[in-house]
């Protein structure tokens, strides 16, 4: 007999996402799905909908890659966390939310400043940044915010580098991204994503007619002029660079040192071999999870995994969060601590390795 999650909305399932108790420790009903048998779960959503979570990581990795399961957050179906997320699904479309074969070119239209021949260009600059901040916290002596004074400003300065926005409005759009990403609420997240649209419409109209040197002058000059890309699109992928290309990297920065501080003797081990840092930064993006929903999909088809089955149109999410402490893969360690010195078994986190076919921020190797 096989699941699928119509056969269980007569069954109980537990609500999801959760909210967090401690902000920095997963929620407890995330536990909870974490310790039931099998990778997949039935949940509901905040519309009383159901989806399937996925909590294993080996099936996270492969449904992940699955051509069954699509992306697009128009169709019918789509799995949506909030009323924010309800009020966006249909407007200001991005490549984000496409699938093959759609996606591919237009995400590498993006990949030329993403590469890590183009990220280790930026390293000079990018540690003559951090260097002012922290010369500059340093100074002002304690206490000091770091995520006003380092993680945020650090962030959005080389973003704005990197896509030509100016870092002067930097105000406007931390504050906008802010109440962006913090509300669920359409009320007061729509104002927000309607004044980062303005606002990105009107740069490129400005480096329209004064170009500059970032990403969006190449995609103004080489694809908007073209034709491969229309404006509407143009500002939807830029808002959508600028929001995911600040916030995410904020947070894992300032997250990471409290993570640090929590854990003295791994910031001594740190400290004395800078050599596992690299490795360092795998274990906190496993260990902190934080686009832990970002991989909401809806199948197809229909797609067997361990005896479940999920039926086209099911909802599904991808929760890196609850696959990254799977203990069947992290065997080499307490998945549910974090633990920076090397591990003695390979393993590697659903949100910074291959498994994420169609997606891949700055850190992928290419
Ligand atoms: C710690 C930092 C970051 C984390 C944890 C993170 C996480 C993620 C995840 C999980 C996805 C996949 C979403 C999905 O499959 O539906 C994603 C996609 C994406 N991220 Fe990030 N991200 C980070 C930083 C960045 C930065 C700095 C940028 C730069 C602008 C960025 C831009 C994007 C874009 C454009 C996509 C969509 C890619 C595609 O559809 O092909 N992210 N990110």
């Amino acid at each position: 007999m096989t699941d699928t999650v119509a056969t269980r909305q007569t069954q109980d399932a537990p609500n999801f996402p959760n909210d967090r108790t401690c902000p920095y420790q997963l929620p407890d009903g995330y536990r909870r799905l974490r310790q039931e048998e099998g990778p997949l779960r039935p949940v509901a959503l905040y519309d009383g909908r159901r989806a399937w979570v996925v909590t294993g990581h080996r099936a996270a990795r492969a449904l992940l890659a699955d051509p069954r399961l699509s992306a697009d957050r128009t169709a019918d179906g789509f799995p949506v966390t909030s009323p924010r997320g309800e009020a966006f699904r249909k407007q200001n479309r991005s490549f984000t939310s496409m699938d093959p074969p759609e996606h591919g070119p237009k995400r590498r239209m993006m990949i030329s400043e993403f590469t890590v021949k183009c990220a280790k260009g930026m390293r000079p600059d990018i540690e003559r940044i951090v260097h002012g901040f922290i010369d500059d916290l340093l100074a002002a002596g304690p206490p000091a915010d770091l995520v006003t004074g380092l993680a945020l400003p650090v962030a959005s300065m080389v973003i704005c580098e990197l896509l030509g926005v100016p870092y002067a409005d930097h105000e406007f759009f931390q504050d906008a991204s802010t109440r962006l990403v913090q509300s669920t609420d359409p009320a007061s997240s729509l104002p927000a994503r309607n004044d980062l649209t303005g606002y990105l419409d009107g740069l490129i109209t400005t480096l329209q007619a004064d170009p500059g040197t970032g990403l969006l002058d190449t995609l103004i000059r080489e694809r908007l002029a073209t034709g491969e890309i229309d404006r509407a699109e143009l500002v939807s992928s830029a808002v959508l660079l600028l929001v995911a290309g600040h916030e995410t990297t904020a947070s894992m920065t300032s997250l990471s040192v409290i993570t640090l501080l929590e854990h003295p003797d791994q910031l001594d081990a740190l400290r004395a071999e800078p050599s596992l840092i690299p490795g360092a930064v795998d274990e906190l993006l496993r260990f902190l999870s934080i686009a832990d929903i970002a991989g909401g999909r809806v199948a197809t088809d229909d797609i067997e995994v361990d005896g479940q089955v999920i039926r086209a149109g099911d909802a599904v999410i991808v929760s890196n969060s609850i696959a990254n402490r799977d203990g069947a893969v992290f065997a080499d360690r307490t998945p549910s601590t974090c633990d920076v010195r090397p591990a003695t078994t390979s393993r590697s986190a659903t949100a910074s390795t291959s498994a994420w076919g169609r997606t891949w921020p700055a850190w992928n190797s290419r």
